[in-house]
């Protein structure tokens, strides 16, 4: 599933603030960036429910909704979307928390992932998955 809005529930998988260095031509950040972080966010899920290694077999799905600016904080929420035998598929909803006034933050959904993990063994090959929450 993905968020509208940022969940009460949990806390977001992973948290951090956007910076120049992040940027692309135009002076937004890049939408690799985002990838980069929305597949590690994805994996520590996967790697949570699998109980070890996990790889990223794809990306099924990413979209960019709204752009990111430096100063964001951008937070990547997940959820499990589907286990598999070896696979767990996983929802990544991202949100940046924006200053529109002195004292006052908005937050945006920005982007939504869907992404698929294999959990591997020793010699990189998958195994099965046997936790099942
Ligand atoms: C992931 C990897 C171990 C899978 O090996 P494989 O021999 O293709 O494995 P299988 O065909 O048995 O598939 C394993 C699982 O992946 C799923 N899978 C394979 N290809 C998939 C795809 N394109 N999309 C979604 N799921 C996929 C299968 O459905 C299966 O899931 P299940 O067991 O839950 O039913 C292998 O492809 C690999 O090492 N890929 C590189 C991973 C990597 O380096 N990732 C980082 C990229 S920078």
């Amino acid at each position: 599933m993905h968020f509208t809005s940022p969940p009460h529930d949990r806390a977001a998988t992973v948290s951090t603030l956007a910076m120049p260095k992040d940027t692309n031509g135009v002076g937004d950040i890049f939408g690799g960036w985002l990838m980069s972080h929305a597949d590690i966010a994805g994996a520590i899920l996967a790697y949570r429910i699998a109980g070890g290694r996990v790889v990223t077999v794809a990306v099924n799905e990413f979209i960019f909704l709204r752009p990111v600016y430096v100063g964001d904080v951008v937070s990547f929420y997940t959820d499990r979307s589907r286990i598999g035998r070896t696979s767990v598929t996983i929802d990544v909803s991202v949100f940046v928390e924006r200053p529109i006034d002195l004292g006052e933050i908005e937050s945006h959904l920005v982007s939504t992932a869907q992404l698929t993990y294999v959990h591997i063994d020793g010699n990189q090959r998958p195994a099965p998955i046997e936790t099942r929450p």
